[in-house]
């Protein structure tokens, strides 16, 4: 069992767009055992590579979400089959202790390969379309706290500020007071 620790939001790597897998080998296999054991460690839905500081195209899902025939997604290519909207609290493993309601799609497609290569496919309503969408947006750099409106990155910020992990927000560094004397 191997547990590999995780990248906080501030570490760079979480904002990289991560580049596609081109060889289906023994280190693809490596990296996607860790990310079910890591994510097995945690009470995390899914787990991307980035967030085990790994820039490339791979996430892992609980297998609780997917009835276990499917628990992880290399290259993968979302699509939405319709219009439908949901609203529920979110939370993610690289963010400790911030959960918000975040919208996303209702229903979703996501298609890529397993580790061997196989080309597969997820389709996933709810809890599960959210969490390809999160495991996604990973991919891309994108954090649920820019899918939030400006009054909750504001209480967000106010949050991670507090919070002895943090070292700063890409740009929007935590107000440091300093004495005047
Ligand atoms: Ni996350």
């Amino acid at each position: 069992m191997t547990v590999i620790p995780l990248r906080f939001v501030g570490d760079p790597v979480l904002r990289e767009p991560a580049k596609p897998v081109e060889t289906f080998d023994a280190e693809l296999r490596q990296l996607v055992k860790d990310l079910r054991e890591t994510l097995a460690n945690g009470r995390g839905a899914g787990l991307a590579a980035p967030q085990i500081g790994v820039g490339l195209r791979v996430f892992a899902i609980h297998p609780d979400l997917s009835d276990g025939t499917l628990d992880h997604l290399v290259n993968p290519t979302i699509t939405f089959p319709d219009d439908e909207e949901q609203d529920g609290i979110e939370g993610c493993l690289s963010i400790p202790g911030v959960y918000l309601d975040t919208k996303r799609r209702m229903n979703v497609v996501a298609t890529g390969f397993n580790f061997h290569g196989d080309p597969v496919q997820i389709v996933g309503a709810g809890l599960l379309s959210r969490c390809v969408q999160h495991e996604t947006d990973h991919l891309d750099g994108v954090l649920f706290l820019d899918r939030q409106d400006p009054e909750g990155q504001r209480r967000i910020m106010a949050t991670l500020s507090a919070a002895t992990w943090f070292d700063g927000y890409e740009g929007r560094e935590p107000v440091v007071k300093v004495s005047p004397h």
